[in-house]
């Protein structure tokens, strides 16, 4: 390939966040993004292709500290597992590196100077909840409530899980810190904010540019309003401490919020890769680099990319992005994954029971289509399809004729061309022909990352060699006598055609292509070897077994044991403060709760009493609450506070008999101590309405 057309191009996929475990929904990206990257480089273009692990913000420093460990030691681990699960999947990343390394502290730090002296930094003093007893402030993700519409317990600060509904934390009922149980109060603090109100024309000047998916293009237009109209806020980059990130340069107490220094780690995984490779990093970054940068992201974290990245890249005088690639949602089965169904499947656990990854490649490949939409992976159609494609349509080629060649002709093909295939008057078979016509079409179908349809032409092929073989019937001509001249020109026009085949789909299945590769007895095949064939008396090596069926029987092995898994080591769920802070612009949907059952042990854990009311009465300052003392046959009256204002005149309760959970975990309050929790029913029909027992029932009776 000449130099004018080689290609210089920096891709990457999302940092995956490193408290959590790799996912099926997560390798939707990796193996998009991977399949596209071997699909450039097999065009000879020079491609880097980068990743690290999102170590900082306050989920994985309250993970390490809830383990016993410094967030360093957790990052390092999460480091080594995501680099295995990365690798047996076949993602082969150029440099997988971390966001708390000394490359993206230098870039964050002279990025927010650069966006300083520019003067788009501000300071500010809001209002934010803090944890007295924790002592720090709480991102929305880490207050919980009862949920001020359909009033479910223990929601999110953000949105309810049960009925959708997305509010602010101020709105919740009886709020309390996730971490410490205790009432937060509001504080004020200083923040840094970037002036994102003011890059509003740059930002439509670069959607106008073509970077963006039509769908993307759209939400962009959405977000900033029409021109003269700014419906953008600035954005707010720090944190206080304690916060496990980067220290803000001449700000003490104060860091980078994490999808500040995030996006800054594409930059620093490339620096490292450069420093290693004698690489130059300005020619990738500079503001006049003629290079092309990609990112491939999902699509709840476009808000991120497609506006606060690219104006914090123009503003500190660095490139912006040539595209970025969204794409949808797992679902499993048609649904959400889900951990009670067994459909929530870690990389580890697919390849425990799946074994071979190339099977769960192909078949995202053959669902993607380079938009937005959501994919699905229905597990029975996943057997279906890997089976009849890949065992029964594409191998079945090779096995059906590679051992005529190998036994009857010391391995050695005829050639299957007539002359020069340049010339019109060669003659070759109208099959081969096709295959080698296809080439350019299936290249155009893969830049577009429209694999879906790019395998649908490869496997429309695939058929046709296969009626070619069965036209042709080479396991007859071989009993018929002298026709061995035939045999060798049949097989060796099939085993032409696998090669090309095999060209198409390496991208898609590297591992099981070097085996053919080596069976073939070829150097690695890059798609300029479209153009070829293999020459008269080409010697291949014997056809041995290269590929198993997946059996149903693993993929139900698979969903039992994720679902056994539950019980004994829960998935660690990644709750990203930082994807909900923008929940408005983010495709948060209404969810109803999955049905998570528990064991009778699980129930005789929560000690249910009867309890008389003795007393209760107004809270001074308190909206909702009731305080309310409780007797259950104990020395003193416990101490309640119940969200019930809304419901019950106080004098009205007193001498009443209800039921309250006599075990839950004291938890400070702003108003005092509350001990135990009243048990009331409601929903978007009414409520809170507390219980009373049947007559006859006694304070300290137990309910079970
Ligand atoms: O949403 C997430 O999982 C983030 N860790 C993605 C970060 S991508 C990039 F900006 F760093
Ligand atoms: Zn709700």
């Amino acid at each position: 390939m000449s130099s004018s057309t080689t290609r210089k191009i920096l891709v990457t996929s999302a940092l995956p966040y490193a408290n959590g475990s790799i996912h099926l929904g997560h390798l939707v990206e990796y193996i998009q993004t991977d399949i596209w990257v071997r699909f450039q480089k097999m065009q000879g273009h020079t491609v880097h292709y980068v990743c690290a692990d999102d170590t900082h913000g306050t989920p994985i420093m309250l993970r390490a500290e809830k383990e016993g460990i410094t967030p360093e030691a957790l990052i390092e681990a999460v480091h080594k597992e995501h680099s295995q699960d990365f690798a047996d999947f076949l993602v082969q990343f150029d440099n997988y590196h971390s966001t708390n390394s000394i490359e993206n502290k230098e870039l964050a730090s002279g990025i927010y100077k650069a966006l300083k002296a520019g003067g788009k930094i501000a300071t500010k003093t809001i209002e934010q909840f803090f944890d007295p007893v924790k002592n720090m402030f709480l991102p929305d993700r880490f207050i919980k409530g009862e949920c001020p519409k359909c009033h479910a317990k223990d929601q999110y600060g953000d949105s309810c899980e049960v009925c959708g509904a997305t509010y602010n934390p101020t709105e919740l009922i009886n709020p309390f810190s996730a971490v410490s149980g205790a009432a937060p109060v509001r504080k004020e603090t200083e923040h840094y904010f970037f002036k994102l109100s003011e890059c509003s024309d740059f930002l439509r000047e670069w959607t106008r540019s073509g970077t963006l998916q039509a769908e993307a293009a759209n939400k962009m237009t959405e977000w900033l309003g029409e021109v003269g109209e700014n419906k953008l806020s600035d954005w707010d980059i720090s944190r206080d401490a304690p916060y496990f990130g980067f220290e803000i340069p001449d700000a003490p107490g104060k860091y980078f919020y994490v999808w500040l220094d995030a996006p800054i780690g594409y930059m620093a995984s490339f620096k490292n890769l450069c420093e290693r490779q004698g690489l130059n990093f300005d020619e990738y970054w500079a503001k006049d680099s003629k290079t092309e940068l990609y990112h491939f992201i999902g699509k709840d974290i476009l808000y991120f990319h497609a506006l606060f990245w690219p104006a914090t890249l123009e503003y500190s005088g660095y490139r912006t992005p040539t595209s970025v690639f969204a794409h949808g949602f797992l679902t499993v089965n048609g649904e959400k994954m889900s951990k009670s169904r067994g459909t929530f499947i870690t990389a580890r656990s697919y390849l425990d029971h799946i074994k071979n990854p190339e099977y769960l490649r192909y078949y995202y490949a053959a669902k993607l289509n380079g938009s937005m939409e959501d994919i699905d992976l229905n597990l029975e159609d996943f057997v279906a399809r890997v089976n009849s494609d890949l065992v029964g349509k594409y191998i079945n080629i090779a096995s059906r004729t590679a051992g005529f060649i190998t036994k009857q002709f010391d391995g050695k093909l005829c050639g299957v061309v007539n002359g020069d295939l340049s010339r019109e008057d060669s003659h070759l078979d109208v099959i081969t022909q096709e295959l080698i016509q296809s080439a350019d079409e299936i290249k155009r179908l893969y830049e577009m990352r429209d694999y879906a349809k790019a395998l649908r032409k490869v496997m429309e092929l695939t058929d046709h060699v296969n009626f070619y073989i069965a036209d042709k019937k080479p396991w007859e001509i071989a009993k018929q006598v002298g026709q061995d001249g035939n045999l060798r020109m049949v097989c060796s026009v099939a085993i032409n055609c696998f090669r090309l085949l095999t060209i198409y789909l390496k991208p898609v299945l590297p591992r099981l292509v070097t085996q053919i590769e080596s069976m073939l007895n070829v150097q690695p095949l890059l798609w300029s070897d479209a153009n070829t064939l293999l020459s008269d008396g080409h010697e291949i090596n014997e056809y041995s077994h290269l590929i198993t069926r997946v059996e149903l029987k693993a993929i139900e092995a698979m969903t039992e044991a994720n679902k056994e898994n539950l019980q004994a080591t829960p998935v660690p769920q990644v709750h990203s403060e930082q994807r909900h802070a923008v929940h408005q612009q983010n495709e948060v949907k209404a969810e109803l709760p999955e049905v998570e059952y528990i064991s009778i042990d699980d129930f005789t854990k929560v000690d249910l009493r009867i309890a008389k009311i003795v007393n209760a009465e107004y809270v001074e300052g308190a909206e909702k609450l009731l305080r309310v003392s409780l007797d259950i046959g104990e020395d003193k009256p416990r101490q309640v506070f119940a969200g019930i204002k809304s419901a019950y005149d106080p004098e009205s309760l007193t001498g009443r008999l209800t039921v309250m959970v006599a075990n839950l975990a004291p938890r400070k309050m702003k108003f005092g101590m509350s001990e135990g929790m009243v048990l009331a029913a409601s929903d978007e029909r009414g409520g809170p309405f507390i219980l009373s027992p049947d007559s006859g029932a006694m304070a300290g009776m137990k309910v079970k």
